[in-house]
């Protein structure tokens, strides 16, 4: 098995060293007020070699990562019917644009664009009575973590600035693809993005993927393996928006960015690594985290191709 700790050690290190090219992510007012110099790593093995190192146990906003667990949670308790509201395809566009939309009769291109996770969390609020106590049951048992909350100044940030997230949402009600009250939509949405986690948190959480549907030291399946093999393949394929391929091809493994500055990628049957580093590139993706990511790859020399 591969040494992680004394590679990831090595590879914070370069990476700390190079430049940060990247800039906070400002459109959602609070998310700016997070110190851009943040950087910290954590991985999750299956068989029991986790590490951290930096500032991993520091809490930040999982944004777009939590779109996943929004999934896995839908196709967990809804299974297939889902695929008629939403599709699998990558956008090859920007996670909040409205473009293919009209084009595709309001059903959006994948569930990890904004359009795809608003249609999720009208799924999760129509068949849930307390989605949100569900919602946060569901990822304190998988991280190992009662701590874990919503964070109600970012999601009050997103709903102040919110505007193309609320043109998304009444644009999915014109076609009938939003059954509920679009403010409660968005609001569940917005609660969602607003989830703080540390890099432990997630890498733990996000273990249940590496580990074919079930949660590491609990004989528990949490999801089947082709659901937990077919997430993998959507994360593969959209969880960088218009980076997905550059991901692929740089990394080779899937995973999951948001604007908070986390990236979450997964090697099926060996680990979940987290990183968190708040500056983004220009396709809103981390700029430190891809840099290490594919660094990690290269010197570990295992990834799914
Ligand atoms: O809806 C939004 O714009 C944010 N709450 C989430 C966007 C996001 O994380 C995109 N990821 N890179």
């Amino acid at each position: 098995m591969a040494n992680y700790a004394e590679i990831i050690t090595k590879i914070y290190n370069d990476t700390l060293a190079i430049k940060d090219k990247g800039s906070l992510a400002t459109y959602i007012s609070e998310l700016a007020n997070t110190d851009s110099n943040k950087f910290g790593v954590y991985i999750t093995t299956v068989d029991d070699a986790s590490f951290g190192i930096g500032d991993y146990l520091e809490s930040f906003s999982i944004q777009s990562i939590v779109k996943v667990l929004s999934l896995a949670i839908a196709y967990k308790l809804f299974g297939e019917d889902i695929w008629k509201r939403v599709d699998v395809e990558p956008s090859g566009n920007s996670f909040n644009s409205l473009i293919q939309l009209e084009a595709d009769n309001g059903i959006p291109r994948n569930p990890f664009i904004n359009a795809g996770a608003i249609v999720t969390s009208d799924i999760l609020l129509s068949y849930l009575p307390d989605t949100r106590k569900y919602f946060l049951d569901f990822i304190r048992e998988l991280a190992g973590n009662d701590d874990l909350d919503y964070c109600e100044r970012i999601a009050d940030s997103e709903w102040a600035t919110g505007y193309r997230n609320i043109a998304i949402c009444n644009f999915l009600k014109s076609f009938d693809n939003i059954q509920n009250d679009p403010n409660e939509v968005l609001d569940l949405y917005f609660n969602l993005c607003s989830i703080e986690v540390n890099c432990k948190d997630l890498s733990n959480i996000f273990s249940l993927f590496a580990n074919e549907g079930r949660m590491l030291n609990k004989n528990k399946q949490v999801l089947t393996k082709s659901q937990t093999k077919r997430i993998n393949a959507i994360m593969q394929t959209c969880g960088f928006y218009d980076q997905s391929g550059d991901f692929a091809f740089r990394v080779g493994l899937p995973g999951k960015s948001g604007v908070g500055g986390g990236i979450v990628a997964i090697h099926p049957e060996r680990y979940a690594i987290t990183t968190w580093s708040p500056k983004l590139n220009e396709k809103g993706n981390s700029y430190r985290g891809m840099y290490f990511l594919e660094n990690f790859t290269t010197e570990t020399e295992f990834s799914i191709f």
